[in-house]
């Protein structure tokens, strides 16, 4: 019995627009399929989520639909759990950067950290709007990036070199609203003192071995390159107000806002549950499931703000990092309509489809992944339908109809027999090695490759030739097929779960523990259900629509 306390998060998205395939591989997946795993590890889970509420992206779109921010972000904030949940995401709790909580927790750290001397102020000159009579911070000018020379990027940062920048840096800037040439004006802005971590974020992560080296080396590169204060304040009225009287009228930024709900949902979230937050934060392992788009954000900002308050807060023990999602060879690019929502998909194939292919391509590390339809068709017919629902359905229906719906009494296990009794455990140990390493999709691997040995047990035992070799078979094989419900269930909950309820088990699978799944626990005489089909093929004609849609470009870089 394990009392080890987790907390998993995975990135905020911004509540401003559909979830689509390609923010699931990177961060929601995989933050799922840890986190389920680590419940049927007995430990004491977590999982949090939020829309990221803030931010001048969002203000101008709500703006132009004429809403007001607020109901702006409460519409995606419903729409994104739901698609979440259709996936089988499975928050404990999804909340928002909007929250009073979040309010208050962010206020408090401005407050630390102005105190410690860690935030100045001084006088800026910030691009205003002549004739619409605003300043234009972030996304309301656009210009060419000042460093790599991309045209039409926000004036807060390139999405071509991902370089972050402040707003008079960007080149040729016109506002938004009207195109017109912005001019300087003065406003007093608030910045916090990054450079005055450097030595201690250096500090803290060469010494955290649990982050992977190659996101840590570059960012020790940002580090020895010179870090740049940040300028947290926006002279705008969507985000959480400055707490001091001189700031009147001028918000936080929302990436001083947005990592900080991670603390305030999770808390939130324990306390009504009546457990100490704060507590539980400080003694669990502390995972920020992102993208490697957000790497700055995540491994400077964050840590340096929990350590300008002294840890009053924990640090993450890992921040799982992962690439970016191509489709056919090519970035997702909702404009050009190269793009794919979760929505969309999840209305023509099933949301296992979607999580067993994206987990089995997706490594951990940097690397983008690429969605390739032909290959989605294949992994689902070989492995899903071919392997494992074949071995699945070929156990549980020859029990049906040969032995009366029920699991027979074996004789002493012979030497194949005691072969998979023992892959069986060698599975599941090292199935859960790789996924507590985060290498889910070497877990999958190794759980299909279990697969495959059990289907050749089953063709190597021949029951059919019901000789005393049949019994053994399929008592050992039906205890094969829970096992196997088991270890898949973090990748495929909805299947796994349809199976523990062909097999007439207690409960959920996902209250199983996963030790679990090394013993026979099927016992002799349990009675099962009439088996049917979990996975059905795909066929060529369902394909066809989306090998049309996303057809003939070449890759690009
Ligand atoms: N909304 C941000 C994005 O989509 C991610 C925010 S993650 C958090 O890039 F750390 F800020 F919460
Ligand atoms: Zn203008």
């Amino acid at each position: 019995m394990s009392s080890e306390k987790i907390v998993i998060t995975s990135a905020l998205p911004y509540a401003n627009g559909e979830i689509h395939i390609g923010h699931v591989v990177s961060t929601y997946l995989p933050a799922d399929i840890y986190a389920r795993y680590c419940r049927m590890k007995g430990y004491e889970v977590v999982f949090t989520c939020a829309t990221d509420d803030y931010g001048t992206p969002i203000l101008i779109k709500a703006e132009q639909e004429g809403k007001t921010p607020r109901e702006y972000v409460e519409y995606w904030n419903k729409r994104d759990l739901e698609d979440f949940t259709k996936l089988g995401i499975s928050f404990d709790f999804f909340y928002k950067t909007s929250s009073e909580e979040n309010l208050k927790l962010t206020q408090y750290f401005f407050l630390r950290l102005y105190e410690k001397g860690y935030i100045y102020s001084k006088e800026v000159e910030q691009p205003y709007c002549e004739k619409d009579k605003k300043f234009l911070p972030d996304r309301y000018v656009v210009g060419k990036c000042p460093y790599c020379g991309a045209e039409d990027q926000y004036s807060d940062g390139c999405e071509v070199c991902g370089r972050t920048f402040e707003a008079g840096e960007i080149l040729n800037p016109r506002c938004i609203l009207c195109g017109s040439k912005p001019v300087a004006k003065r406003s007093l802005h608030y910045f916090f003192k990054l450079s005055l971590f450097s030595e201690r974020l250096k500090a803290w992560l060469e010494g955290n071995k649990n982050l992977q080296s190659e996101v840590k080396n570059y960012v020790l590169r940002w580090i020895e390159a010179g870090l740049k204060d940040w300028d947290i304040t926006r002279d705008i009225t969507w985000g959480v107000p400055i707490p001091l009287k001189e700031a009147e009228g001028k918000v936080l930024y929302g990436w001083f806002d947005n990592h900080l709900c991670y603390i305030s949902t999770t808390l939130k979230y324990l306390e009504s549950k009546g457990i100490d937050g704060k507590r539980f934060w400080n003694s669990a392992r502390i995972y920020h499931f992102i993208g490697k788009d957000i790497v700055y954000h995540h491994y400077l900002f964050l840590p340096a703000m929990r350590l300008g308050l002294d840890e009053e807060y924990a640090l993450p023990t890992a921040i799982p990092t992962r690439g970016h999602l191509l489709l056919q060879g090519q970035k997702f690019s909702k404009s050009r309509g190269w793009y794919v929502s979760l929505r969309e998909f999840l209305e023509r194939f099933p949301p296992d489809y979607l999580r067993y292919y994206l987990s089995s391509i997706t490594p951990y590390s940097q690397a983008d992944v690429n969605f390739d339809w032909r290959e989605f068709a294949a992994k689902i017919n070989n492995e899903l339908v071919a392997n494992i629902g074949n071995f699945i359905y070929r156990v549980l229906s020859f029990i049906y109809t040969r032995f009366d719906a029920t699991v027979p009494k074996p004789r002493d296990p012979d030497d194949l027999d005691k072969e998979l009794i023992n892959k069986m455990k060698e599975t599941t140990l090292s199935a859960g090695a790789y996924i507590e390493k985060n290498e889910l999709d070497r877990g999958l691997k190794t759980i299909v490759e279990f697969s495959t040995f059990c289907n050749q047990y089953f063709q190597r035992k021949e029951p059919w030739k019901r000789g005393e070799n049949a019994a053994n078979c399929l008592y050992y094989a039906a205890n094969a097929t829970r096992s196997l419900a088991i270890l898949l269930h973090p990748y495929i909950p909805y299947s796994t779960e349809e199976l523990w309820r062909q097999l007439m088990l207690e409960g959920s699978v996902g209250m199983q523990r996963w030790d679990s799944a090394s013993d026979l626990l099927l016992e002799v005489g349990h009675k099962i259900l009439k088996p049917t089909v979990l996975f059905k093929k795909i066929s060529d004609e369902e394909l066809e629509p989306w090998l049309e849609k996303f057809k003939g470009s070449k890759p690009s870089g």
